[in-house]
């Protein structure tokens, strides 16, 4: 198999406002551009804790909230199998601090229904949408615009996580997959998604992931079952990995000025 052909950029901040600010103008200047290249932008949001700041941030900074919102089409990275009003929703989540609060084109928005009662049809309407709606192709894959990750600090991302079945996927975009950490199904996109997408952008934040961290940036975890995340290797694209200090505390890279 062809090495991806990958771009990885990381940036260390001295702070979680710096860094946050720092992902929200590369929202910025990749929204504007894939608007302008293509007439609409592709998202796929992450959830868990570290992004509400994100997209508070988007949706109140006077610069960025003028963005041609109703221009992108937002989808998302995984979901609990809960309903979208439940407090765990990662699509309430975003909808409380983002969507709810700049000019998104409803029709534009697609929660994933991780809380149906079939989850494994719910993914793969949730892949058909995506294929609808993402015209940008990458060896036949919808290539995303932008697709936000997080890293959990047993090094999973979105809910690829450790000893999962959904990691071992290579064909579909979007599955079911079983959490034994949590007992929990959820849905989730997979590394073939993942890794046709224009951009990949990483917000890790915290001293609780510096471990996670120092694996993610070391290329030889990148085939080690323990360390999904790291995995994520864009075929075509650029992986951006945005750190605060405290994240970055496990490895020998410094800051960059606010
Ligand atoms: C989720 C996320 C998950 C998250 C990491 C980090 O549904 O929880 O998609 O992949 O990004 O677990 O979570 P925190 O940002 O809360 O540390």
């Amino acid at each position: 198999m062809s090495q991806p052909n990958t771009t990885k950029r990381v940036v260390v901040k001295n702070s979680l406002a710096s860094a946050t600010h720092f992902v929200a103008e590369l929202f910025q200047s990749t929204i504007c551009e894939a608007v302008a290249r293509n007439g609409s932008c592709s998202v796929a949001l992450a959830g868990g804790t570290t992004p509400h700041a994100l997209y508070h941030l988007m949706a109140f900074e006077a610069a960025i909230a003028e963005l041609p919102w109703g221009s992108v089409d937002f989808f998302f990275g995984d979901e609990r199998d809960v309903p979208p009003d439940h407090v765990e929703s990662n699509y309430g989540m975003a909808q409380r601090t983002l969507l709810d609060n700049v000019p998104v084109d409803p029709a534009r928005v697609h929660p994933m229904r991780a809380d149906s009662d079939d989850m494994d049809e719910a993914a793969r309407e949730y892949e058909q949408i995506i294929r609808r709606t993402v015209q940008q192709e990458n060896n036949g894959i919808p290539s995303f615009d932008i697709i936000l990750l997080g890293l959990g600090g047993d090094g999973h991302t979105a809910s690829l996580f450790p000893g999962t079945e959904a990691l071992k996927e290579d064909k579909r975009l979007v599955v079911a997959n079983h959490v034994p950490v949590h007992d929990r199904t959820r849905m989730t996109i997979t590394y073939p998604l993942i890794n046709a997408a224009r951009n990949v952008i990483f917000l890790v934040t915290g001293r609780d992931k510096a471990e996670a961290v120092e694996k993610l940036l070391d290329q030889r975890y990148d085939d080690d079952k323990t360390i999904p995340a790291a995995r994520v290797r864009p075929t075509d694209g650029l992986c951006v990995v945005v750190l605060d200090k405290a994240a970055a505390a496990n490895t020998n890279l410094k800051p960059e000025e606010d």
